[in-house]
């Protein structure tokens, strides 16, 4: 069965088989639209332009700004400059009117996602949507009802699925290494204090110098720590986890529990940096500073999910895969496999695993993903994307991911709440995760 038929066979039973793929040829070129060129989307930009088969023929951008360094991108690559959008708030329908773009990349914020993907799969665009996908439970009934409706793709760029490690963990456990799986960990912990609080002069009454980064994602990101209080970040490492447990093809997420710290970590900093004075003391932040969230799956397994971004901490996304049989964790870079471990109740190195079962994506495609920068997760995320596009076929992160993995965030709000109450996460596939079969990661395509 080669690449094609296979692929056919797993959108077929998972989702609506419109696509006609049989003895159709790959596109030569993909034509791509840019909305929201910030930091994200101005990332993905590069990396698209790195491909001779990629032509960005439009971006649409509110900010003067994020345009202007977009075209100086695009000339550095010496291509022909995009069509420019981006004269007010909706200016991006315009965009999605043109014919010659076949993939549409939204990078901009939470709230824009949905409504911006539901008008590109109207328009019969591949949609690929920045993480989260989605802010409310309706959105992700949205991204799914429309493109049951439409049959556009609409593909999740979760990046962090494509990490190394959790990819060679991924292999492993399809390999039944780890037992039956029984736990996952994962989590967002991530400083994120002076990216939300950095456009200084406004909020600090200047003195504070702070990168390019933090003063653009200040603009929109911080809002949502003061309005919510639950994981508001959790693709990261939920999408890794989602895929070793085979979510929405043979499992499903049945319900989760949350529950929230104190809220301190954005207060302090303020009164730290800005004095008890500072106009902005006085706001209050609803988002605890910890906030973990616990998932029961159909097939019995537990997901922890850690957000923490309101403290001084190192970065990790706090990966844990555990079975019947052994376990791996990320922070100590260690694992231990029962018989094959070499001591008893004692941690081994990664490292040789690392190598013996690297997954084939990253073992064939390593040096392209180096060359195009970014510790390679960003190269093979949007490639993922453009060979669905490509040959068009259904991308390996598809809707029904984004629908499950972003509903978290307002389904976590809600158990918080009400007093950590189990909340039911609902079935995006309508059922068809019993018969839907896997598409990431199953090969070295994409
Ligand atoms: N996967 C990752 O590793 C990763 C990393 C960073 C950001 N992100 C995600 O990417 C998205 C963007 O983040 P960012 O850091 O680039 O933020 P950013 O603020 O730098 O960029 C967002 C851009 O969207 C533009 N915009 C806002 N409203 C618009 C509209 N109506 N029409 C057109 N443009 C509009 C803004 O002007 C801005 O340039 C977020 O969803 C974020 O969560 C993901």
């Amino acid at each position: 069965m080669n690449r094609r038929n296979f692929l056919a066979t797993g959108f077929a039973s998972s989702t609506i088989p419109f696509i006609k793929i049989k003895n159709e040829q790959p596109a030569d070129k993909v034509r791509l639209g840019f909305i929201g060129v910030g930091l994200r989307g101005r990332n993905h930009v590069e990396q698209a332009l790195y491909r001779d088969d990629v032509e960005v023929t439009a971006i649409c951008d509110v900010d003067p700004d994020a345009i202007n360094r977009t075209l100086k991108i695009t000339q550095k690559f010496n291509r022909k400059d995009p069509a420019v959008y981006g004269k007010n708030d909706h200016d991006f329908l315009n965009m999605l009117k043109r014919d010659d773009i076949d993939g549409v990349v939204i990078a901009t914020p939470w709230e824009w996602h949905v409504p911006m993907s539901v008008e590109s799969m109207k328009a019969g665009k591949y949609t690929a949507v920045e993480v989260s996908a989605t802010v409310t439970l309706q959105e992700s009934w949205d991204l799914v009802d429309t493109y049951e409706k439409t049959g556009s793709h609409c593909m999740i760029l979760e990046n962090v699925c494509y990490r190394r490690d959790v990819m060679t963990v991924l292999n492993m456990v399809r390999k039944g290494m780890f037992g039956e799986m029984l736990y996952g960990h994962c989590g967002y912990q991530h400083d994120l204090r002076e990216v939300k609080f950095n456009d200084g002069k406004k909020f600090y009454g200047g003195g504070v110098e702070f990168g390019e980064k933090a003063i653009s994602e200040a603009k929109w990101r911080t809002q949502h720590s003061v309005d919510r209080n639950g994981d508001i970040y959790p693709t990261h490492g939920l999408g890794p986890v989602a895929h070793w447990m085979d979510i929405n093809r043979g499992n499903k997420f049945n319900f989760l529990t949350s529950m929230a710290t104190k809220s301190r970590g954005l207060h302090k900093y303020i009164v730290d940096k800005g004095g008890a004075d500072h106009p902005n003391a006085k706001v209050k932040f609803k988002l605890g500073d910890i906030v973990t969230t616990n998932i029961q799956c159909e097939n019995g397994e537990n997901i922890v999910i850690i957000h923490d971004t309101n403290s001084p901490r190192p970065y990790s996304l706090a990966f844990r895969a555990q079975g019947t049989e052994g376990i791996w964790t990320e922070d100590n870079k260690s694992i231990y496999l029962e018989g094959k471990s070499p001591k008893a109740h004692s941690w081994e190195p990664f490292e040789s695993y690392q190598k013996t079962y690297d997954h084939p994506l990253w073992a064939n495609h390593a040096a392209s993903a180096e060359k195009a920068g970014h510790g390679g997760i960003d190269f093979f995320v949007i490639r993922a994307f453009i060979e669905s596009i490509k040959n068009k076929v259904a991308p390996p992160i598809d809707v029904y991911d984004a629908a499950a993995w972003s509903a978290i965030s307002p389904l976590s709000e809600l158990s918080i709440a009400r007093g950590s109450s189990p909340v039911e996460i609902p079935d995006f596939t309508r059922g068809k995760w019993k018969t839907n079969k896997r598409i990431f990661g199953l090969n070295d395509q994409f």
